[in-house]
C-alpha cells in the first residue's frame, strides 16, 4: 500500500514537472504533410522502410530516398518525376539505379491499393 502511494506520488510529481518544462517543442515536419502524404508515410514505413531509408546516404538494401522528389525527374530523359516514381514502384526492373541489382519486389502493383500507391508517391514527392 505504502509503495503504491509512493508510485502514485512519483507519477504526479513527474507529470507536474513535465507540464512546467517550458514551451512545447516545435511540431515535427510530418505535421505539415497533407493527409494523403501522411497516409503515404505510413504505407512507406510498412512496405518500403525495410529496404529504403529517408536519411541521406543511408543504404539498407535499396538506395536512400532522401531527395528523391528532385532526383526522380532526372532519372529518365523526358520522363517527369511522378511518372518515374510510379514506374520505379510498379516495374522496378525497368530502370536500375546505378550500382544496385534488381532486388526490389515487382509485386507492389498487386500488394498496394490504388489509393496507397498514390499516397506513397505523394509522400515521396515531399522528400525534396
Ligand atoms: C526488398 C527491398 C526493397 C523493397 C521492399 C522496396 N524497394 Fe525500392 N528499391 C530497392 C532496390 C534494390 C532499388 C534499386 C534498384 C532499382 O532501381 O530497382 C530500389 C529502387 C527504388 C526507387 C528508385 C530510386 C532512385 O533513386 O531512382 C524507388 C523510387 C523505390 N525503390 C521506391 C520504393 C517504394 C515506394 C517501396 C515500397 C512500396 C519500395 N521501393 C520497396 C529495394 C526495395
Amino acid at each position: 500500500m505504502r509503495c503504491g502511494l509512493l508510485i502514485l506520488f512519483c507519477v504526479f510529481f513527474f507529470a507536474a514537472c513535465s507540464g512546467a518544462a517550458g514551451p512545447t517543442p516545435a511540431p515535427r515536419p510530418s505535421a505539415t504533410l497533407s493527409p494523403e502524404a501522411a497516409r503515404g508515410k505510413t504505407v512507406f514505413s510498412q512496405n518500403c522502410g525495410s529496404c529504403h531509408s529517408t536519411i541521406p546516404e543511408t543504404v539498407i538494401v535499396g538506395p536512400s530516398l532522401a531527395g528523391i522528389a528532385s532526383r526522380a525527374e532526372t532519372r529518365k530523359p523526358g520522363q517527369d518525376g511522378r511518372t518515374y516514381l510510379y514506374t520505379a514502384i510498379l516495374q522496378p526492373g525497368d530502370f536500375l539505379v546505378d550500382g544496385y541489382s534488381d532486388l526490389m519486389p515487382a509485386t507492389f502493383g498487386k500488394q498496394l491499393t490504388g489509393e496507397d500507391l498514390d499516397a506513397v508517391v505523394a509522400y515521396l514527392l515531399t522528400l525534396e
